[in-house]
Formats: C-alpha cells, structure tokens, sequence
C-alpha cells in the first residue's frame, strides 16, 4: 500500500492539470488495492489449446501442484465440457489444490456451467468462468444475433454460474475490438448479475497498448459498479504485444493478468507470465506486486517446456538460454567489469543456472583473457594478443569457441612470461 499511496501521490502533487479521468482511475486503483496483482494462470486451458501441447490427467495435476507452488493465485483447470478427459483433470485438479483457486472455462450455456461446476466441487475456492464474444464480429458471424441478445446472455450465464458458485468471472469475448460503449453497459450488466471478476480479452491481440489501456481506463470511468469487482487483462499475442498491453491494463486499473507459462497459448500465443511478473518486480516503484517466487520461473519453464514438448526460443526473455548470455566483445567487457552494465536481473533471482560469457569471433580479449583465467591459465596481455589472433581463427570457423579448444591452445602456447 505504501508505495503505491507514495507514488500516486507524488504524481498528483506534481501535476497540477491532472485531469479529472486520471483522478478517477487513480482513486478506483487506490479502493480496489494495495497494488496485489492476481496471477491467473491458464497454462492448462489456453496454454494445452496449442497443437501438439495436449496433456493427460497426470500431467495436468502435476503442472497445476507445480504451478501453485510458483504462488499463482488462480488456476484456469480447463474446459470440462469439451472432452471427459478435461473433465476428470478439471476433478482431479480441485481435489489437490488447497491454496490456489482453481477455474473451470464455460460457454454461456447452461449445460457447460452444470458441468464446469461438478468438475469444480471438490475445490477449496472455485471459480466458474463463463463468458460470450462482444464485438459485431462475434456477434455477428458467430452468433447470427444482436447486441440487446447477447447482453441478455451475457447476464444469464453469470446467473447459471451464481447458483454454483460465489466467485464467477465473466469474460467478453474479443473485447479488444468491442466498442467501448457497449461493453461497459455488458461489463456494468454481468457485475449486477453477480460476477467478481471481469475479464477483457484481447482475444485477437489486435489492441497497440495505449488503446488496450484506453479500453481499461474507459470501463473504470463510465461502469458505476465496477468497484464492485476486479478488472482482469487477457491478451493475446498476434502481434507480439501481450506483455505490453497486459501492463497497460494494470497502470490503468486492472488488477488481475491471465498469463501462461513460456507465453503458451492460441496462435500466437498468451502473454507471457514470467515476462509480466518481471516487469513488475523491476518497476516495484509503480507500486504493484504478486506472489509469483520469482526463483521457480525458470525451473517451472522447463517443467511445462518438457511436459508439453514445446521447445522455448533461445532468446525468450526470463527463461531463454540466451537470456543471461553476453556474446560481443563490448558487452563482455562491460559485463565483466560490473554484471549491471548489461544485465536487470541476476539469474539467481528467476532461477536461471547463471550469466554466460559465449566465446564467438565477435568476443573480445577480456572475455578471452577471462575464460583462460577460469580454466587455470594466467595470462599477460602480450601473450592474450597473440592467443587472440589464434583464437579469432578458430572462431571464424566455429559458432562457439569451447574450453577444449581453449585447452588445446593453450598447451601449444609458449607464452612469454607468467605461465599457468
Ligand atoms: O482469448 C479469449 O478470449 C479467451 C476467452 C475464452 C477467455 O481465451
Ligand atoms: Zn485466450
């Protein structure tokens, strides 16, 4: 809270033409939290619709079990109507989860509620989330229907879920392209039928961040209810800003992010749950926090990375293998004078195995002089001159210069005054 009370302060005093949409926003986010952003981890629902990610029971309850271990605040189970298998894992899930609350996904109808709520029943704190598409496209091509129609269904389903449940999130589907205007009349509607969270997809990843948070900071402004439940941020990832408009949803009042692990998810994929909870952890002056034991993220990578037989991209930020190696000659440099000239985070703090100097012919001579000095060989600068003409050589023809080579020439090296 203190940050957060300090920080929006600070920019009230500070601005004197702040306006009154601002203040607003400001005074909802003040009600609505101590800056507690709520981790909805959907991993299991969104992240296992990526072909060839599919999971049995078993898995699923091993990656969930591992997920609240990561601290996620929400689990999303899966969808338990779509096959019996979901069913049982959506069971199953509830049963061994004591902590974390755990989501079953509903169509707005009442046959999948029924059944998303029995899978449910043996949860600790269930969640049903059900929800309809709010754009004309939806509601048009999927529905063959009309705004008045939808927002009816869009109220009934909330009910369905209410005679279940207490906690019920409602999602509007392809919200991101919904007009701001009708959604918040379906937002300020579901919130009156019971919902306690309402999400916002993006589910077309269309939004650039400041419209996305627009679409927030619009709904804050102009649902009079919305105080009555917390605002969640559900992006997808066409094109490649999931991360940034999941952080423009909260710095405009949402306070729940549904994110995957490694960014899994539909197409392009989700917004990336260790990307968002690094970002708020570097930026803790903006005043928000989660759970998340930022030291899991890389083991739990690689859990759901093995699981799902789904390879993360070397350059992947967080969890990458490239993300704590420095390759250039001036960033070694930099690097090996102080880690903080080129890296934000230490790889201890997200569980990485540690910062990486790759040898390639674009590595310089302290990053040579530094791996002969790790593999026992003390050099001067003399001699690294003439080592790096011959390891420049090597690392013309290799990608990457390794200690063996290193070994090699080093036993055929007269140097010409401290020897190893
Ligand atoms: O992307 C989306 O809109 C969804 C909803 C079902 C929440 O995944
Ligand atoms: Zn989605």
């Amino acid at each position: 809270m203190g940050e957060q009370v300090v920080y929006t302060s600070f920019s009230i005093a500070s601005n004197t033409k702040v306006s009154s949409q601002l203040l607003i926003t400001t005074i909802y986010q003040l009600i609505m939290s101590d800056g507690k952003i709520h981790i909805f981890d959907t991993t299991l629902r969104d992240g296992e619709q990526v072909p060839g990610c599919k999971l049995n029971s078993r898995e699923k309850i091993e990656l969930a079990l591992a997920l609240e271990e990561l601290g996620v605040d929400i689990i999303e189970a899966g969808f338990p109507i779509s096959s019996p298998g979901d069913f049982s894992s959506v069971r199953e899930i509830s049963k061994v989860i004591r902590n974390a609350t755990v989501c079953g996904l509903s169509r707005a109808v009442q046959k999948d509620i029924e059944v998303a709520a029995d899978a449910l029943k043996g949860a600790a704190r269930p969640r049903i989330h059900t929800g309809i598409g709010t754009s004309d496209y939806h509601i048009k091509a999927k529905f063959n229907s009309n705004r008045e129609d939808i927002l009816e269904r869009a109220i009934q389903c909330v009910k369905w879920a209410k005679n279940f449940v207490d906690d019920v999130e409602f999602y509007a589907e392809d919200a991101g392209r919904t007009e701001n205007e009708y959604l918040a009349r379906v937002i300020e509607a579901v919130i009156k039928a019971g919902a306690t969270v309402v999400n916002i997809p993006d589910t077309t990843g269309y939004c650039l961040p400041h419209q996305y948070g627009e679409k927030i900071a619009y709904l804050v402004n102009n649902v009079p209810n919305i105080d009555k439940a917390i605002i969640s941020c559900h992006c997808h990832n066409d094109l490649g800003l999931a991360t940034a408009n999941s952080i423009s949803g909260v710095l405009n009042g949402a306070r729940q992010i549904e994110c995957t692990i490694n960014g899994l998810g539909e197409r392009a994929g989700n917004t990336s749950l260790e990307e968002v909870v690094m970002i708020l952890k570097q930026h803790f002056a903006l005043g928000y926090h989660t759970d998340i034991k930022t030291q899991q993220l890389n083991p739990m990578s690689r859990l759901v990375s093995d699981t799902m037989r789904m390879p993360v991209q070397a350059n992947k930020a967080i969890v990458g293998s490239n993300a704590f190696s420095h390759s250039s000659g001036i960033h070694q440099d930099g690097f090996l004078k102080d880690a903080q000239t080129y890296e934000i985070i230490t790889p201890e703090e997200v569980g990485a195995d540690g910062s990486r100097i790759v040898l390639t012919a674009r590595s310089g001579r302290s990053a040579l002089a530094h791996r002969f000095q790790k593999l026992g060989h003390q050099y001067n600068r003399n001699d690294i001159d003439v080592l790096y003409v011959a390891f420049l050589k090597i690392a013309d023809k290799k990608k990457e210069v390794e200690d063996a080579d290193l070994q090699l020439l080093a036993s055929n090296f007269e140097p010409a005054t401290i020897t190893s």
